[in-house]
């Protein structure tokens, strides 16, 4: 199969690919998306044969469900049921945060299939906010699933040109929408009632911290395990493998941990590039790359990982070792991949 990839930078260009897109929607066709977090790999949500063709282009197993996307925020109750008990969090979620980043499990309506929610009760819906992902949506018209548009386990792509490097030849049509504004996938929480407030249970961090939802009820932390992708079955090497570069990467929580073997050829992901953090100076690495520059900020670290990661991927280095960031903010979802990524040495 030829992958096209269409621009969208004029209003012309624009129009073009937005309709060539809901075209290949409406015909059952699997189409690379911008979204403001990462790509994601779209189809008709309630066509279950189009949407085997997204299990079949990322090589995801099938017991791995999908997000569903919205074209506007009423489009929710025909996908899923709001239980009464916690209707008040949900909208109030729903009204302060879509179109953006969050990511609601909700029990799920017939309508949708089996193979989107691989079985479960409950479905994951957001609307993203990227004007073209936005069009698109609006103009389809109905639900669209979307997972982020990597193979299964690789990092999730934040430019059209990552998403080519690992679906080329498997799908028709790659929507340019420029570079992913926010960079990292989008937080995904479920709403558990409880007296005197609700419980904001957060399966996957993300963009939406817990300082923005803890106005809206109690914020826990799923400890491990949860996301269904993160429980499932360890085929060998596949936690080793998830959201991961194909070099291999570790985490060194301290610099002291650090005990290089000769002749292999590191490379630095840093968090702002200060010698005083212990890192830069403890190894002649083969590259440095600085998520953050100077004073550090955790949300421009959030939107360049998966981007500097998949350059040093490029590079030919025998390791990437990577800093920690500030546990704070978005920098827990940074540690959470970070971690994901390791390899245990
Ligand atoms: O930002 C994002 O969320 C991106 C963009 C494209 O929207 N999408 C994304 O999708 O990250 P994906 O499929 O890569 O990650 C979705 C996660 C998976 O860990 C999946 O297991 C979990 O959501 N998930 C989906 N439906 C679920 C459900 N009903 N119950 C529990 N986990 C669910
Ligand atoms: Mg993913």
């Amino acid at each position: 199969m030829q992958t096209e990839t269409l621009l969208t930078d004029t209003e012309t260009s624009t129009r073009e690919t937005v309709a060539r897109a809901v075209a290949l929607l409406r015909s059952g066709e699997v189409v690379a998306l911008p979204t403001e977090t990462v790509y994601g790999l779209g189809a008709d949500a309630l066509n279950p044969a189009a949407v085997a063709k997204i299990f079949e282009a990322k090589e995801r197993p099938h017991f791995d469900p999908l997000i569903v996307h919205l074209p506007n925020k009423t489009m929710v109750r025909d996908v899923a049921e709001i239980p009464d008990d916690i209707a008040k969090t949900v909208t109030q979620l729903v009204e302060t945060f879509w179109p953006g980043p969050l990511t609601l499990l909700l029990p799920k309506k017939p309508v949708v299939p089996d193979l989107v929610t691989s079985g479960l009760p409950t479905v994951a819906v957001r609307q993203g906010e990227h004007p073209v992902f936005h069009r698109i949506l609006k103009q389809f018209g109905g639900p669209v699933a979307a997972p982020s548009a990597n193979r299964f386990g690789a990092l999730s792509p934040t430019s059209a040109a990552l998403v080519r490097d690992q679906l080329e030849g498997r799908i028709p049509l790659i929507v340019d929408g420029g570079a992913c504004s926010r960079g990292l996938e989008s937080t995904i929480v479920r709403v558990v009632p409880a007296t005197p407030k609700p419980v904001i249970e957060v399966l996957r961090p993300g963009p939406v911290t817990e300082d923005d939802l803890k106005k809206f009820g109690k914020v826990v932390f799923a400890t491990r395990n949860t996301t269904v992708e993160d429980a499932a079955p360890e085929a060998p090497g596949r936690l080793a493998a998830h959201y991961a570069p194909r070099t291999p990467l570790r985490l060194l929580e301290s610099p002291r941990d650090f005990s290089p073997e000769p002749g292999k050829r590191y490379a630095l992901l840093s968090y702002r590039g200060q010698e005083k953090d212990g890192y830069l100076a403890l190894h002649p690495w083969s590259e440095v790359a600085v998520l953050s520059p100077g004073s550090g900020r955790v949300a421009e670290a959030g939107i360049r990982l998966f981007h500097l990661l998949g350059q040093l991927d490029q590079h030919g280095h025998d390791e990437i070792v990577a800093e920690p960031v500030p546990d704070r903010g978005i920098g827990r979802a940074i540690l959470d991949k970070l971690r994901k990524a390791s390899f245990r040495p």
